[in-house]
């Protein structure tokens, strides 16, 4: 997705910025470009290949300058070819970069047409760049706040003009942008990662702020207009670049990390306590009666999962949706529902804008799942349980996905107890249990060489059926999810008795159907449904508990599974499926952390 890095500095930057867009290409982008300004103007730097690309270009150009702006773009508006991608120029005086989407462009771009200003990209981009030169009069700081209230839709912008040498204006709404603040120079980025290295001491703006980087300081602005002083925030965390090890790709790596990342995200007291989602915690979910939970791609299947959960053990009414569904439609608010967002970025337009839009209809109890503590989720919810993955690389969601299982888990496991449906000794097996995922989660991991062996027949087709019943029929959508988004083999998921009511026509030897096969109250069930797809000649893959009892048989090919885990399961389960994806991928040779056409954190709507 879209990436923004600025700095105004007593040296030269272009390595700053170079450096911060290699920070962000994790999260997906088919171009990117860099300017800095020079006696003559502001100077660029655009390709549609790597960051790495982009260096040489300004290696081999000498770029040198003490102010700059860069950016990694994800397409929306216009092909990703050079003239699409940011900074966008206005009359060589201007340059812009921007993350987000302009509802009102071709309004813009009539009136901006009509006063003489060519327009050379397709971008939503360059209105903005034109408008904010077209009301330019010696101030860019005033142009940004005059030209940004005449946009509709969503932006983070970093700007930069030829007479003001040392300063680069940004402003945000519905996109996040945060600062940093060094000595005698100053940063802007869309993620306080990119910055990483320059420095620790962050700001994290505000919808409808607007910002003034000089050297010496940075001013800012409300939406009204009001000057702001916003709390600055030591953000330590973020390190240096991950390192991919022994792995092949980051993909595999946090596959592999998930027995650690669980053992971080599980809480160390000795019973499920809520002061782990907030100093209020303990009162909010008295109140509640119900929860809502909003959340998109991967982070919506551990929605679905959790709903079994919160309601089998705290047998408390669940509903989970996708935020951008929610968010257009109308419903019916009950404040008395806890409204829960799941998300690993924390800054998913959709969720964030779906959490707002559940809070503009009176739901006051809110609470974020998320990894990352520093995000615009984290800081506008009530309460909040933070996820210990580490930093996620791959596109393809894995470790986020089981960390927020477990979170899901522990909130169920809180709600039950405080409701009164969990016995002391429950709580002491679900504690224990938990306590022990991580040495299961070993010896799933273990299975990778079986699983080398299925991938191999699999990347030989083009098309897959999951199938899977009740808490684990969100495992079989997340396999079939992970499948298509890194192998590109068209796969889908489906409760596996709602096979007789049509995907049973698809069913052929050209079809693998993978079937997540758990030692369960569903089994004999499930094991009538793999009968139906053997009589229709179709080849089962079936990931099975120890203790079912399925076998290799003719069509019927099984990985056994450790014996079954209780509620647990699903966290087990979905591991062979991602590993699954992952070889298959690689045998098919796609670009497996940056799968085509798909971003890791999605800014936009
Ligand atoms: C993108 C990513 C997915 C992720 C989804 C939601 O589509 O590619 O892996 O599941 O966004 O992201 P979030 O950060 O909100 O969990």
């Amino acid at each position: 997705m879209c990436g923004i890095v600025g700095a105004v500095a007593q040296r030269n930057i272009v390595s700053v910025l170079i450096e911060g867009l290699r920070r962000l290409e994790y999260r997906g982008y088919d171009s990117c470009g860099v300017a800095v300004l020079g006696e003559n103007g502001p100077r660029r730097a655009r390709s549609v290949a790597r960051v790495a690309d982009l260096d040489e270009q300004v290696h081999e150009g000498h770029f040198d300058g003490i102010t700059g702006i860069a950016h990694t773009r994800w397409a929306t508006h216009g092909a990703p070819v050079t003239d699409n991608a940011h900074p966008i120029f206005s009359k060589d005086a201007l340059a812009l970069v921007h993350n987000g989407i302009i509802e009102n462009y071709e309004t813009l771009r009539e009136m901006l047409r009509g006063k003489g200003y060519e327009f050379v990209s397709q971008t939503d981009t360059e209105v903005i760049a034109h408008l904010i030169h077209s009301v330019y009069r010696g101030d860019l700081f005033a142009a940004v706040r005059e030209a940004i209230a005449q946009l509709h839709g969503a932006y983070a912008i970093a700007v930069l003009h030829k007479d003001q040498p040392h300063t680069v204006v940004g402003a945000r709404q519905g996109s996040p942008l945060v600062v940093g603040l060094g000595n005698g120079e100053n940063f802007l980025a869309s993620d306080a990662l990119a910055l990483a290295g320059s420095t620790e001491r962050f700001i994290f703006l505000e919808e409808g702020d607007v910002c003034e980087l000089s050297l010496d300081g940075v001013r800012i602005v409300d939406r009204d207009g009001n000057e702001a002083q916003r709390e600055v925030r030591q953000v330590a965390a973020y390190g240096g670049a991950v390192e991919l090890g022994p792995y092949r790709h980051f993909m595999q790596k946090e596959i592999f990390e998930q027995p650690r990342a669980i053992t971080d995200t599980i809480p160390q007291a000795d019973s499920f306590d809520p002061s782990i989602f907030g100093e209020d915690a303990g009162k909010v979910f008295a109140e509640i009666d119900s929860l809502l939970i909003l959340a998109c791609g991967t982070s919506y299947y551990s929605g679905l999962t959790a709903k079994y959960w919160l309601e089998s053990i705290a047998k408390i009414p669940t509903q989970v949706e996708i935020a951008s569904e929610y968010r257009y439609r109308e419903s019916v608010p009950n404040p008395k529902s806890l409204v829960v967002v799941i998300s690993q970025s924390g800054e998913t337009a959709d969720t964030l804008a779906a959490l707002k839009h559940a809070q503009s209809l009176g739901h006051k109890h809110t609470l974020a799942v998320c990894n990352v503590g520093t995000s615009a989720m984290v800081r506008q919810t009530e309460l909040s349980f933070l996820t210990h993955a580490g930093r996620e690389i791959g596109v393809a969601s894995t470790k986020a996905f089981t960390t927020q299982l477990v979170a899901l888990f522990v909130l169920a496991a809180t709600l039950a107890k405080l409701r009164g449906h969990l016995s002391d000794e429950q709580e002491a097996g679900y504690l224990k249990q938990l306590r022990h995922l991580p040495a299961a989660l070993n010896s799933v991991l273990a299975l990778e060489p079986q699983i080398i062996a299925w991938s191999e027949e699999f990347s030989r087709k083009e098309h897959a059926l999951f199938l899977g019943r009740g808490l684990h029929y969100p495992i079989a959508l997340e396999g079939a999810l992970k499948l298509k988004e890194i192998s590109y083999i068209h796969a889908e998921a489906y409760p596996a008795g709602e096979l007789k009511h049509g995907p049973l026509a698809l069913v052929t030897e050209a079809m693998p159907v993978v079937t997540v096969a758990p030692n369960d109250a569903l089994l004999e069930k499930l094991k009538s449904n793999i009968q139906e797809v053997r009589a229709r000649g179709g080849e089962l893959y079936v990931f099975a508990d120890a203790d079912t009892k399925i076998v290799n048989d003719e069509g019927l090919h099984v990985i056994r599974m450790p014996e079954h885990y209780g509620l647990l399961s699903p966290i087990l389960h979905v591991v062979p499926l991602q590993l699954l994806a992952y070889h298959t991928a690689c045998a098919r040779g796609t670009d497996v952390d940056k799968p085509r056409n798909l971003a890791k954190s999605v800014t936009v709507e």
